[in-house]
Parts: C-alpha cells; structure tokens; sequence
C-alpha cells in the first residue's frame, strides 16, 4: 500500500451509499478516492470494498492501515469508537 500518499497522513471521511467501490492506491486516479481505471497495465490492483447500507466510512490515505482500505489508527489519528473499520 506504500502508493497511497497524499501527504496528510489523515483517512479520508466519507458517507457513502449502499454499493461496490474500488480504492485506488495507484494515486493516478482523477476520482480519487475511488479508481477510474488509469492503473491498468500497471502493477497496483485497486481494492475492493463493500458498502451495506449507507454510512461513514474512513478511508486510509496513508498506506500504513492493516486493514485496507480504512483506516486503523496507524497514522495516529484516534478515530470515534463509532467508526467503521471492518476486516476484509
Ligand atoms: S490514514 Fe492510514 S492508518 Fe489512518
């Protein structure tokens, strides 16, 4: 995940609906967060995540999250109790 990198080192706060996303972790995306399709032919697969039913979610910006694609708390941020950061 050492491709992820925005130099914030902060997850990326979302709401998002109920649905099937891929994280872009090539950071070529031009609708980042998500892939667009612009690594293919490269070596970094986004990854594959799924939304149940509509909610937060805390993405990891960083690249040093153990539980891609949210964030864990590696980055020193502490996030709320309440956040999602389900195993894949
Ligand atoms: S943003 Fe990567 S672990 Fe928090």
């Amino acid at each position: 995940m050492s491709q992820i990198n925005n130099n914030a080192g902060m997850p990326i706060a979302l709401t998002l609906e109920p649905g099937v996303y891929y994280r872009c972790i090539c950071g070529r995306s031009e609708n980042l967060p998500f892939c667009d399709g612009y690594h293919q032919g490269g070596e970094h697969i986004p990854i594959r995540f799924e939304v149940k039913e509509r909610e937060r979610v805390y993405l990891c910006s960083c690249g040093e999250s153990n539980n891609q694609p949210y964030c864990d708390g590696n980055c020193g941020v502490e996030l709320s109790t309440r956040a999602r950061t389900p195993r894949i």
